[in-house]
């Protein structure tokens, strides 16, 4: 048995400070191959956390294509979205492929692989009228939605603390494939 590769997708979320310190650590301790995909706003605006999570993780953090990077990632056996912002969950539920990240987001949906996304969403956005809209299509599709339970948190708050790491990672199936 192999350990299954394993995508974790970032969004420019302030829960991507967490990453490298839970997720990732969590992640590798359950045996997974893992492979960081981080938005451009996310590598913009929080560009301590990523550089933390290619230490962490002890290999890049893939922000762009192999035609610009010079390589390929191996296909993903499961895949977590988390922080999800609103925008990245609003475009994923519309098949919007216009980056890197959405276009390999885009690409998982139809390949019958566990994925689970895990939103960090202030009020203002998830009251947005499209937004249950998106969360029950991306259920339609199969993907797994944890939302937190500080989730949506008031805008400008830190409700980071208390994401749920653990509950996202135990969505997936064992590791070793
Ligand atoms: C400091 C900072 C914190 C942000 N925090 C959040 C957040 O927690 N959740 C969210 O949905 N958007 C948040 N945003 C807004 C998103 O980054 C913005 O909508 C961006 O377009 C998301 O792009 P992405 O989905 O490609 O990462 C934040 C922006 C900044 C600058």
């Amino acid at each position: 048995m192999s350990p299954g590769v394993l995508y974790v997708v970032v969004a420019g979320a302030g829960a991507v400070r967490h990453v490298p310190s839970r997720l990732v650590p969590l992640a590798l301790e359950r045996g997974w191959d893992v492979y960081v995909l981080a938005t451009d706003q996310a590598a913009r605006n929080f560009p301590e956390a990523v550089a933390q999570i290619a230490v962490v993780l002890g290999r890049p953090v893939r922000t762009d294509f192999h035609t610009t990077v010079g390589y390929s990632l191996p296909d993903p056996d499961a895949v977590i979205v988390a922080p999800a912002t609103y925008n990245t969950v609003t475009k994923w539920a519309l098949g919007i492929a216009d980056t890197y990240v959405l276009t390999r987001l885009a690409e998982q949906v139809g390949r019958n692989i566990p994925i689970t996304v895990g939103p960090y969403i202030n009020a203002r956005f998830a009251n947005h009228p499209t937004y249950q809209g998106s969360l029950a299509t991306l259920k339609e599709w199969g993907v797994n939605v944890v939302i937190g339970p500080n989730e949506p948190h008031e805008s400008g708050d830190d409700a980071a603390d208390d994401f749920p790491w653990e509950g996202i990672l135990d969505t997936l199936p064992p590791a070793s494939m």
